[in-house]
């Protein structure tokens, strides 16, 4: 964190993706390098260890999807002590993704907004690499609508089932991203009857693989509870809660800052609370066996804990892994197990 954070903060923060993407993948080729990050980075206790879908976790902290769009990372991310990884969100056609700045730091908020638009090398070529991984930790597959506004109506629905087909191959288990804050189409599926069709045309209940759905942050308790019954009327095995917000309320960062960044979805500390509540809302509508994914502003051992508190099983972090450095992990496995 004192040496790697001041130059990497010096960086484009995408570019500092980039060159972090790219030592995960180097570390994720070698034996020795693999070895030594676990010895660094690693830290396990039978304690830690959960099991949902019939899957062991050896922890309860996953990575967030987004910081591994392409597959690259997975083997990296184990030996960094992870207790599942979460790909994607991949999508049927590969894409760009959105002109480039895309990504921003608020360090008074110890926030991020971003705007990639969902880029990746595309779902079929991903999953064609990750027919290569054999993890000992659960692998998850995040999937969303391929970023284009000509893709849409049933094309839409036979986009995200493209992928859904293509991910079952490989996935521990699936999260269906209907929360995407990035693209003019990408929150589409937020709206219930939509939802319906889509969950109509995937039908998780066909299959053994647990199916997630992946909820926004910026929404209000009844709309939750519409899609929620929704979910459960089509047999959905879970929850991830929460993606990030379009909202810019009770930040520290200057309003000229925020105007120069424009549009993208602020992820990190500033949405800790309100995703906290999103996970207590859930709780509150679902059964106690039925598992959510805590996600949104973790960033140390307190904020994890209050996601468990609030009825989340697992957790995942990004934008703490992005201020913190990658020891946040172990700090947090030993904070829960104490
Ligand atoms: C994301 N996130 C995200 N989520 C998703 O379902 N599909 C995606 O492709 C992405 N891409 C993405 C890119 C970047 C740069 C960030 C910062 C985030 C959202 C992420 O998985 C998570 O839900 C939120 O960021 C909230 O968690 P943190 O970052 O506050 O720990």
């Amino acid at each position: 964190k004192s040496i790697l954070k001041p130059y990497l903060f010096k960086k484009d923060a995408e570019e500092a993706h980039e060159l972090a993407i790219n030592t995960g993948a180097y570390v994720a080729e070698s034996d020795l390098f693999r070895d030594l990050t676990s010895l660094i980075y690693g830290y396990n206790h039978p304690g830690l260890k959960k099991e949902f879908w019939g899957l062991e976790f050896p922890n309860p902290v996953g990575l967030a999807a987004g910081f591994d769009k392409n597959g690259v990372l997975v083997p990296a991310m184990e030996a960094l002590g992870f207790g599942f990884v979460e790909v994607g969100s991949i999508t049927a056609e590969p894409s760009k993704g959105n002109p480039k700045p895309r990504a921003f730091r608020l360090p008074e908020d110890e926030s991020l907004i971003n705007r990639m638009g969902l880029n990746n090398e595309g779902a079929e070529a991903i999953v064609n690499r990750l027919k290569h991984v054999i993890p000992s930790i659960p692998l998850g597959i995040n999937i969303a609508k391929t970023h284009s506004p000509s893709i849409n109506g049933e094309k839409a629905l036979e986009d995200y089932l493209y992928s859904y087909n293509l991910a079952l191959d490989v996935a521990d288990y699936i999260t269906v991203n209907i929360s995407c804050p990035n693209t003019k189409d990408g929150k589409t599926f937020e709206d219930p009857t939509s939802l319906k069709e889509l969950l109509q045309t995937l039908n998780p209940q066909a299959n053994s693989t647990p199916t997630l759905i992946k909820f926004s942050v910026d929404t209000t308790y009844e709309q939750l509870s519409s899609l929620i019954a929704i979910c459960e009327e089509h047999g959905i095995d879970g929850y991830v809660a929460t993606n990030t917000s379009s909202q810019r309320d009770d930040l520290s960062s200057s309003q000229e800052h925020l105007a120069s960044i424009g549009n993208g979805g602020l992820s990190g500390k500033a949405i800790e609370k309100k995703s906290t509540q999103v996970i207590k809302w859930l709780r509150s509508d679902i059964t106690a066996d039925k598992p959510i994914i805590g996600v949104g502003g973790i960033h140390d051992v307190a904020s994890a804990k209050s996601k468990l508190d609030a009825g989340a099983d697992l957790l995942q972090i990004y934008t703490g892994m992005v201020y913190e450095g990658p020891g946040l992990i172990k700090k947090i496995k030993k904070g829960l197990l104490h």
